[in-house]
């Protein structure tokens, strides 16, 4: 079963072997490997290094493992070191003899060089579209309320109204950022390692650069040391899949605060919540609660495969089959809370009444009726003070700002007239503020309109 039992008079020790192994993980790229293969025997009989008669056979055998893998004919046998090993010794028991050749000029190291970017670039696309389908979800809840008018906070604390749609923008700026990270690292990391060998190259007439546009890489890597031993496009990925669950996690708090029974300020779905066993009112926001604690299992792949990189001398050493398994465990699971979130989202319904209230009692527009009393001509300082007294007055009888009578508002400043009522109402607060990225409506549309052209892309 060994490919490389040639220079050895003993067995492998059992443990060594089960500890050396990687198929048990690394079968989940069987296709990049096959893909990979057929690519580079390709190359071979181009070059006349191999025989056409030998492509046809390898190509046709390596198709029929691919068949039998995925039809469930053929498993994963834990005898075999890898997916490479699996692969070849399957092939020349199907072929005989040609499959004896798929291997020349290569080495596993640029082989699981090129596995491994083959399915890191697949999952890169992957991962973009799970994005876009997210964004077009909060696009949704954005169109359908640039008028939902809700408190905006800092420190948690009440600070100044916006809208659902203004705070839904902001996520949707983060995920649009997350997904031009993942186009960063797809460009980045798009050349082909094959062909850079054991770390050497090959002294065969190799052509890197049809194999790299059978594989739609846009060309060769330009070292062959580096090649074999470069798995920055990982750390990348782990980083910007961080970054994902952060702004993930922070959203999922936002909807576990607003679903408490404080807030009120969304339902999460039936469909998207749990019960509790003692409590039978209970009705708890898990999956909300479950991306939110994910992250920190993705955060330590980042940190794993960091740490797993820094003291690696150039150029292949084993402990880059330490890149796989928290990599590919962070993938699927960033993939997962995604999917998880925008389902969630989707069937969220929002107590839009709530909102608007708590926005009003909250004196989200002290600032407003501030910048009234300055567009009457008083200091900003002497206005901030003014407001102060108010809203100590308001505090002491339970009311807003909006509930004072003209006569208790004159009684501290004789400046303020009828008009401070439109001044503060929550539409006005909202709809005057009109710089571009703020929540009032009409910047909001065009905000909107550039975010909407941005998806139709
Ligand atoms: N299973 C190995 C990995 O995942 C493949 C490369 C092995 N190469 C070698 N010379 N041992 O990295």
């Amino acid at each position: 079963m060994k490919l490389w039992g040639g220079r050895f008079t003993k067995e492998t020790n059992k443990l060594v072997h089960n500890f050396n192994a990687s198929l048990s993980f690394d079968q989940k790229f069987y296709k990049q490997d096959i893909q990979g293969s057929i690519a580079h025997v390709t190359m071979l009989a181009k070059q006349g290094i191999i025989e056409e008669s030998d492509k046809v056979a390898i190509i046709n055998g390596l198709n029929s493992i691919l068949t039998d893998i995925e039809n469930g004919h053929l498993e994963f046998t834990p005898e075999h070191e890898d997916i490479h090993s699996f692969v070849e010794a399957h092939l020349i028991e199907r072929i005989g003899d040609p499959g004896k050749k798929l291997h020349t000029g290569r080495s596993r190291n640029d082989q699981v060089a090129l596995d491994m970017k083959l399915y890191v670039r697949d999952e890169v696309v992957e991962l973009d579209s799970l994005l876009k389908t997210l964004l077009l979800s909060i696009m949704k809840v954005m169109e359908e309320n640039t008028e939902t008018f809700m408190p905006g906070f800092t420190h948690l604390q009440k600070a100044q109204p916006v809208t659902l749609a203004h705070h839904f923008g902001a996520y949707f700026e983060m995920f649009k950022r997350d997904r031009s990270r993942l186009t960063d690292i797809y460009d980045r990391m798009n050349y082909c390692p094959l062909g850079a060998g054991a770390l050497a190259g090959t002294t065969y007439p190799l052509d890197r650069e049809y194999t790299a546009s059978l594989l739609n890489f846009d060309g060769p890597t330009l070292n062959s040391m580096d090649s074999v031993s470069d798995r920055d496009y990982v750390i990348e990925l782990m980083s910007a899949l961080s970054t994902i669950m952060m702004h993930l996690s922070r959203f999922c708090e936002e909807i576990i605060i607003w679903n408490s029974n404080e807030y009120r300020f969304v339902n999460i779905d039936d469909s998207y919540s749990t019960g509790s066993s003692i409590m039978p009112q209970k009705k708890n926001p898990d999956i909300a609660e479950l991306i939110r604690g994910k992250t920190g299992r993705v955060y330590g792949a980042l940190t794993s495969i960091l740490t797993t990189m820094k003291g690696i001398p150039l150029a292949y050493n084993k402990d880059m089959q330490e890149d796989k398994e928290f990599a590919f465990d962070a993938i699927d699971t960033t993939k997962g809370c995604i999917a998880l979130f925008t389902g969630m989202i989707d069937t969220m319904t929002f107590n839009k009444q709530v909102m608007e209230s708590s926005a009003k009692n909250g004196f989200t527009n002290a600032t407003d009726a501030a910048d009234y009393l300055v567009n009457h001509g008083v200091p900003f300082r002497d206005a901030h003070g003014i407001v102060g007294q108010l809203v100590l007055f308001c505090e002491g009888k339970g009311i807003s700002l909006d509930d004072m009578t003209l006569d208790e508002f004159k009684a501290i400043s004789p400046v303020f007239e009828e008009d401070i009522y439109d001044a503060i109402s929550l539409k006005t607060c909202v709809d005057k503020r009109l710089t571009i990225g703020a929540p009032g409506k009409e910047a909001m549309d065009k905000v909107i309109a550039i975010n909407k052209e941005y998806l139709s892309k």
